[in-house]
């Protein structure tokens, strides 16, 4: 998608190194940065320079590719591979493209380690910018309906940064918005600031602006009231973890957004690639919740007049603080998982008949 009319990918392999867009520095400064060694890859992934369950992953892909070549020695792999994996907890892509990759690796003469390693990172971007477009098509039939029975402007809530930004190209749950969009159907986006790394309004605003869509940016906890007035025609989220139960873990305060749309007859759809369900875990307490540092919360940084970038603590220095990241909703709540085969029912024969298994 574009950025001041120029298309990008959110991660690309350039000049023997990983390119990403540096995304703790947006909306203010646009910024790419080179990434050199495995060690860079797993420091971008923990402080969210690169942030969204499939960006993580394909980060975590080339952070393997980067491995190889400081060292392909089996062990060295084994160890980086590790370090990739618990850079962030919750996100299940993040252990899927690490294992993907080593699967790939294992039978592999060590000459040809890099460039098998650099083929297979490559091909999971593609794989996910292919399913990212597939979701949008999919999504788009839901979004086209609304419009079709009101007659004007569909508007979508969403939660975080689940956009083109969160993947590698279209996003999940803003893929449906951008296809509707590109169909000439009038949309508008309601937008979760989403505190505290305020993904909503740093991310998911700035690149809906840039595509051109009508955007409000809204406090975490406005949705409930607009959803009483009639003020939102559906919510489309992403997530980080879908359970084979149709249970799903997102961004924290996702599941009081699913509640306020139950309560009031909102469709609410979760968009995903398969890349994203975890078929093993059967119980959602089971899944293991990212807890961040409390700065997060006690400073909020921002441009000042001069157009400085600075910090602020905005909390009594004394309080105590509490950061959970991710939250669980559980299926009960879901109307439909949007995926890159079609819309299914968020529950075992609802995924289990999507994806055949
Ligand atoms: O902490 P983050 O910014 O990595 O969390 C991102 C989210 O929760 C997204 O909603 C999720 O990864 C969906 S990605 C398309």
């Amino acid at each position: 998608m574009r950025i001041e009319g120029k298309e990008y990918r959110t991660i690309w392999f350039e000049n023997n190194f990983v390119k990403i867009i540096d995304q703790t520095k947006l909306p203010h400064n646009f910024i790419i940065k080179e990434l050199k060694t495995l060690d860079e890859a797993v420091v971008a992934i923990k402080t969210m320079e690169v942030r969204g369950a499939p960006l993580i992953g394909a980060t975590a892909a080339y952070g393997i590719v980067l491995a190889v070549k400081e060292n392909n020695d089996l062990d060295f792999i084994k160890k980086s591979s590790e370090k990739l994996v618990n850079a962030r907890p919750t996100a299940i892509n993040l252990e899927w493209a690490v294992n993907r990759m080593n699967n790939k690796l294992s039978f592999v003469n060590p000459k040809d380690l890099f460039d098998v390693a650099l083929k297979e990172a490559d091909e999971i971007c593609n794989e996910d910018i292919n399913f990212c477009k597939n979701i949008g098509l999919n999504g788009l039939n839901i979004i086209e309906e609304i419009y079709n029975k009101k007659k004007n402007t569909v508007n979508i809530l969403t939660h975080c940064n689940a956009g083109w930004l969160a993947t590698i190209n279209w996003g999940t749950a803003t893929s449906p918005i951008y296809h509707a969009y590109k169909k000439g159907i009038p949309v508008h986006v309601w937008v979760d600031e989403t505190r505290p790394r305020n993904q909503g309004a740093n991310l998911t605003s700035f690149e809906l602006n840039e595509e051109g869509i009508p955007n409000t940016i809204i406090t975490d906890n406005t949705g409930g009231i607009l959803m009483q007035r009639g003020e939102v025609d559906l919510c489309i989220v992403g997530t980080d973890r879908t359970l084979s139960t149709g249970d799903v873990c997102n961004k924290i305060g996702t599941y009081l957004k699913a509640l306020a749309a139950h309560d009031n007859n909102v469709p609410f759809y979760v968009a995903l690639p398969s890349s994203t369900i975890d078929w093993e875990t059967k119980d959602y307490n089971k899944i293991p919740i990212e807890e961040r540092n409390t700065e997060e919360l006690s400073y909020i940084e921002g441009k000042d007049d001069k157009n400085n970038i600075s910090k602020v603590l905005i909390y009594p220095k004394k309080s105590k603080s509490m950061n959970l990241a991710f939250d669980i909703t559980p299926a009960k709540y879901v109307t439909g998982l949007i995926t890159e085969k079609g819309v299914c029912e968020a529950s075992t024969n609802g995924l289990k008949k999507m994806f055949e298994r």
